[in-house]
């Protein structure tokens, strides 16, 4: 099992992405600072994975609040609150975790501190246990979709590092394996962070799960070739309409994909789907700091002097989208109205 982020008595523990697969180190946090930065440089990343570190951060900045009463909380919690949701402005989970906590803290308050830290440090607890279990309930519905034998192919990593354990598109590579099925899988290198080449390599070798990386710019290729049966992503937001960003490239894979006639499957659980967003075209889309893209390491790929555009995310259009797997089934098109029966018992 890989542990991505965890709650420990002395911090938060996360298992630093940013060096793997060469090293597998993990950090202890002890400052919610400190949880907000590890979020912003990609110490951990994937949507799920950052609503946990955010609920985590939240909880940790409240535990070590010099606060005597709940009253001299309250600024500092928003304080807290601000930085965390600061971080990344397009992975909704992000906001959606915080706003849970900030809503348990306004029912738990008249109960006084003790009370109120205790509440929050579970409920972090309780969110990374429900992450995993959502991970499984897709895995449960998407595996369905798959052929018995193939090739499926993804972008970024959208695995067990992306969430608190499993994964969502992985996930549901995962439980097609485990039901007996035989997946290999194409892994997108996904410049310039290479989660696919670092990250979901890893994790799927370290399973034992067939896995082949290519870089992005074969995707189309091998697509021409009739080697790819499928398609599984992630989601870092998805709009009402079904529109869903996703890491940058995305798009790209969507759109060949609907050309070589290969169905593009979405793999999110409903912490990702935004309602309040009508559609894909409101959604910011982060812009990372361009040294990312204009360097391999240390070592210089771009002359200094050229300007260089980092949007570390697209949106593709959900009329690319065959079916969007959730924890609580598969929605069809068109999405308006499965995204909203998804939701109707609540
Ligand atoms: O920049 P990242 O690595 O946080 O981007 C991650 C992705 O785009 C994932 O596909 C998405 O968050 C889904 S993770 C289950």
């Amino acid at each position: 099992m890989i542990r991505t982020i965890e709650w420990t008595e002395s911090g938060v523990v996360m298992l630093d992405q940013r060096i793997l697969p060469g090293e597998e180190t993990y950090l202890t946090f002890t400052d919610y600072r400190d949880v907000a930065e590890a979020i912003r440089a990609l110490v951990i990343r994937g949507a799920p994975a950052i609503g946990v570190a955010a609920a985590m951060g939240a909880a940790l900045g409240v535990k070590n609040s010099n606060a005597q009463t709940v009253d001299d909380l309250d600024a500092e919690f928003r304080t807290i609150c601000d930085t965390i949701t600061g971080t990344r402005p397009t992975a909704v989970n992000l906001f959606w975790a915080i706003e849970r906590i900030r809503s348990l803290y306004e029912r738990t308050k008249s109960l006084g501190l003790d009370a109120v830290r205790q509440a929050l440090i579970a409920e972090a607890q309780t969110m990374h246990r429900e992450d995993i279990e959502a991970n499984k309930a897709m895995g449960r519905f998407g595996q369905a979709l798959f052929p018995d034998e193939g090739c499926i192919l993804t972008h970024c990593n959208a695995g067990a590092l992306a969430t608190a354990g499993y994964g969502t598109a992985l996930g549901v590579i995962r439980a097609a394996v485990e039901a007996g099925k035989k997946i290999r899988v194409f892994a997108d290198e996904t410049r310039p962070f290479l989660q696919g080449a670092r990250l979901t390599a890893w994790e799927l070798a370290h399973d034992g799960i067939p896995v082949t990386v290519i870089t992005d710019n074969m995707a189309g290729y091998f697509m021409k070739k009739g080697e790819i049966d499928g398609i599984i992503v992630g989601a870092d937001r998805i709009a009402a309409n079904g529109d869903v960003a996703n890491k940058i490239g995305t798009y790209s894979v969507a759109i060949l994909a609907r050309e070589h006639g290969i169905p593009f499957w979405v793999a999110a659980p409903l912490s990702t789907i935004d309602r309040a967003m009508p559609s894909g075209d409101g959604i910011e889309i982060e812009q990372r700091n361009p040294e990312e893209v204009r360097k391999i390491g240390d070592t210089l790929i771009v002359p200094e002097n050229v300007p260089v555009a980092h949007p570390a995310f697209d949106v593709t259009p959900s009329r690319y989208i065959h079916a969007i797997i959730t924890d609580r089934g598969v929605a069809l098109p068109p999405y308006t109205e499965s995204i909203k029966k998804l939701f109707q018992n609540d």
